[in-house]
């Protein structure tokens, strides 16, 4: 049927929960700081997100302060806070969602007899008056709880259908159904759904909910057979990120729904046309490369390569889309601009592609942009949206890259020599390491005085070509503190040095901002 959702007399509402903030940032070498989840949250509430899981206060005292600082900030989507089925985290969730609008418990306990038995330790009997008894208590804090019986597509279905009859009566008004371990098929998981709703009395003073993992790939499959069968809020995430191989993606999701309405009969609120703009925000502050042939927001989910499908493209755009790339934000289409296009074109481009710069940053990236259309015969959006990341100034630079030289070969210990910029004076240093992006790194540590453990290193090309843009992106530990760095170039190893550098930037500037909270602190970065 393509573009259009036909035949439908009645559209039920599914609600999106996300839980980009909370199982999202679950993700091995996924952290966000506060500053980057709120940005988020923002960003998620302008696109049309019902609910925001935030966070799972009791956690860490990072965790709560990034809950309650988006409960401050969001005003319109309800802000959700997770909760194991114990005081302790129930009054950590209440109080870190003080400031909300639309607070939201999210109260979690294991039904299965896998976690009962082994994890737990509990009776089923037990279970289920921990369940009410944290639901009551939640209750007395907030009118808005949900309860999840973890594990429930492994628990019992008879004893699945006890626990929420218990826990609506106890007051829940959300009953999630999570698939913890990506383990259900879609069409049992489906009847699951559709048997709580013909075996649990009061099921129609709860909204129920599903929550997928995407262990066997079929995380969205399992949400849409849910759905299909009358569960009306997906738990998602953007792009799909979350615990081990990660949660529903929200953008399939709502996608899926929109494009097939015909099918589902069901609608979200999402404001499509903002999903690529939020998913490359997630990928940046993750550090989580959206692979190219990722659905909805890959860099070649509207890409026709085929001669066919361009030639039937070019006649009527159905022939092979079944989406309109407007239709989620995507613009990254074709040649775009040239050595001969102004500072004001490549503003209004950035601009149409959703990033804002500041005067100086516009500056900075006009003069990479036009050093770029000197190396490359052509420019895409994608270099223009990885120089402009580049060149925002998330933190301000207490260390630049002046220049760098590189001698490195088949039979020779590379040799680096890295200029550095910091306060208006310039710092040289020499070093050798196991490659030549080792051996910047080294230099780079003596320099700042930042000793810098490289966690993770990702590089990827921007566009296709032999002159295409790299991107790197690297998650260092300074001190045990995790941070994401991002960096591009036609040169893969300046990118290296850039995204290095990048984090660099940014553990300096959590340092300066603890110290300036806390003088007597050394925080181990020699500034
Ligand atoms: O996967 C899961 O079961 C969860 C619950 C806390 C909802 O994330
Ligand atoms: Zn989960």
């Amino acid at each position: 049927m393509g573009r259009k959702t036909v035949g439908m007399a009645k559209q039920d509402r599914v609600l999106i929960f996300d839980t980009t903030l909370r199982d999202g940032e679950q993700a091995p070498g996924a952290s966000m700081n506060q500053r980057e989840k709120l940005e988020v949250a923002l960003a998620l509430e302008r696109l049309g997100v019902d609910i925001i899981e935030a966070g799972f206060p009791v956690i860490s005292k990072g965790d709560f302060e990034s809950v309650r600082m988006v409960a401050q900030k969001v005003r319109s989507a309800v802000v959700a806070g997770l909760a194991r089925a114990v005081k302790k985290d129930i009054d950590a969730a209440a109080e870190a969602l003080k400031p909300a609008q639309r607070p939201r418990i999210h109260v979690f306990l294991a039904t299965s007899k896998i976690h009962l038995e082994h994890k737990l330790k509990k009776t089923p009997d037990e279970i289920v008056q921990m369940a009410v008894d944290a639901v009551t208590y939640a209750r007395r804090k907030t009118d808005d709880v949900e309860f999840s019986p973890e594990d429930a597509s492994r628990s019992d279905k008879t004893f699945l259908y006890r626990v929420l009859e218990a826990v609506i009566k106890a007051g829940a008004r959300t009953v999630n159904i999570p698939d913890t371990v990506g383990y259900a098929m879609p069409e049992p998981y489906g009847k699951l759904i559709a048997d709580i709703r013909a075996n649990v009395p009061n099921i129609n003073k709860a909204v129920i909910s599903v929550h997928c993992h995407n262990d066997l790939g079929l995380a969205v499959a399992n949400s849409l057979a849910a759905v299909k069968n009358g569960a009306r809020q997906v738990e998602c995430t953007i792009n799909g990120i979350g615990e081990r191989a990660g949660n529903a993606a929200m953008e399939e999701l709502v996608m899926a729904l929109r494009t097939r309405g015909d099918y589902f009969g069901a609608v979200t609120t999402i404001n499509t046309p903002e999903i690529c703009r939020v998913s490359r925000l997630v990928s940046k502050y993750t550090g989580f490369a959206v692979a190219p042939n990722k659905a909805i927001v890959g860099g070649n989910a509207f890409r026709h390569e085929s001669g066919i499908h361009q030639d039937g493209v070019l006649k009527e755009p159905t022939t092979y889309e079944i989406m309109r790339p407007e239709d989620v934000g995507f613009i990254g289409v074709g040649l775009v601009m040239g050595k001969h296009s102004g500072r004001a074109g490549l503003k209004s481009r950035l601009k149409q592609l959703g990033i804002e710069l500041a005067q100086e940053e516009l500056g900075r990236a006009f003069e990479r942009f036009k050093d770029l259309c000197d190396k490359k015969k052509e420019v895409f959006d994608e270099d223009l949206v990885a120089i402009a990341q580049d060149e925002v100034q998330e933190v301000k630079d207490v260390w630049a890259l002046e220049s760098l030289v590189v001698t490195s070969g088949t039979h020779i210990k590379p040799d680096v020599a890295v200029r550095l910029r910091s306060a208006g004076k310039v710092h040289e240093k020499k070093a050798t390491g196991d490659g030549p992006v080792d051996a910047c790194y080294v230099a780079i540590d003596e320099l700042t005085g930042c000793r810098g453990k490289l966690l993770h290193y990702a590089i990827q090309s921007v566009t296709q070509g032999q002159d295409a843009m790299g991107e790197v992106r690297v998650c260092v530990s300074f001190n045990g503190q995790k941070v994401i760095g991002i960096g591009a170039s036609t040169d893969v190893i300046e990118a290296s040095v850039k995204a290095y550098l990048n984090a660099v930037n940014k553990a300096c500037a959590a340092a300066m901002a603890k110290k300036q909270k806390s003088p007597g602190i050394d925080f181990g970065l020699q500034l």
